[in-house]
């Protein structure tokens, strides 16, 4: 990354919490409703990534959970697979078109308008998950919110549940690399961490997997298995 890069991502991390974060949400507005609304879209299953981490127990369907389930693609894929899926999602317009889909597709798919950020001990009415897809691992910060929300999963996974947590996006390794910005952002934003960056409007925190595996390590997980595509990156997780 150049200085130049470093300098846009020095000044956007800066304002970003302040200015936009609690007044814009980027999944509110007209391109995510025409990105992930669609039904050719929702019909679209799993990138070839996801596959290979879905292929090892997908066979098995249970109960799951989808974190960030937008109009449904994995709630789909998995209920086509013989899953009773709850997805969950905090843009109701997005549910709705979910909701519909499911049942044009004559498919039985529960949608509820929810927070991950809030989610708690008594969440999902003591539910059990056999599976769950936290399909927005890499927008949630900082670490120490992940590994909390990871804490609370633990508690509503299956003893051999899994996990996968999307840990990379569409911009492989943006890091910010000038020592000098870097000390100046963690001296004026605290809550910075080596990784952030942003997209648009979202911050989103990319992962190494050494980074990864110590991270949900100390959540009671261990990553069993990584698998990456041109553009996203995700990892399997498990009780530890
Ligand atoms: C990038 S889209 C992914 C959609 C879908 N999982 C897929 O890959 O096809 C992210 C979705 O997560 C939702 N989302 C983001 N933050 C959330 C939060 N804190 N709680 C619940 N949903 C959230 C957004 O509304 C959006 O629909």
């Amino acid at each position: 990354m150049t200085v130049r890069s470093d300098f846009d991502q020095f000044y956007k991390l800066l304002i970003k919490d302040s200015i936009f974060e609690k007044k814009i949400n980027p999944y509110s507005g007209i391109d995510s409703l025409q990105k992930f609304g669609t039904r050719k879209y929702v019909e679209s299953g799993l990138s070839a990534p996801e596959q290979q981490l879905y292929s090892s127990f997908e066979n098995n369907p249970g109960k799951a959970l989808v974190i960030g389930c937008s109009s449904g693609r994995e709630c789909v894929y998995l209920t086509k697979k013989g899953w009773k899926v709850l997805g969950i999602d905090y843009i109701e317009d997005l549910l709705k078109i979910g909701r519909n889909y499911a049942q044009q597709l004559g498919l039985n798919i529960e949608c509820q308008n929810f927070d991950i950020l809030k989610v708690e001990e008594s969440s999902f009415s003591g539910k059990k998950f056999d599976f769950i897809a936290f399909t927005i691992y890499t927008l949630i910060y900082p670490k120490k919110k992940r590994q909390q929300i990871l804490r609370v999963l633990r508690n509503h996974l299956t003893d051999k549940g899994k996990i996968v947590v999307i840990c990379r996006g569409r911009d492989p390794e943006i890091r910010i690399k000038n020592r000098f910005l870097k000390t100046a952002l963690k001296i004026l934003k605290p809550s910075y961490e080596d990784g952030d960056y942003v997209r648009y409007i979202s911050i989103l925190h990319v992962f190494s997997e050494d980074e990864l595996k110590e991270e949900v390590g100390l959540a009671g997980f261990c990553a069993k298995e990584f698998a990456a595509g041109d553009i996203y990156k995700y990892a399997l997780l498990e009780k530890v």
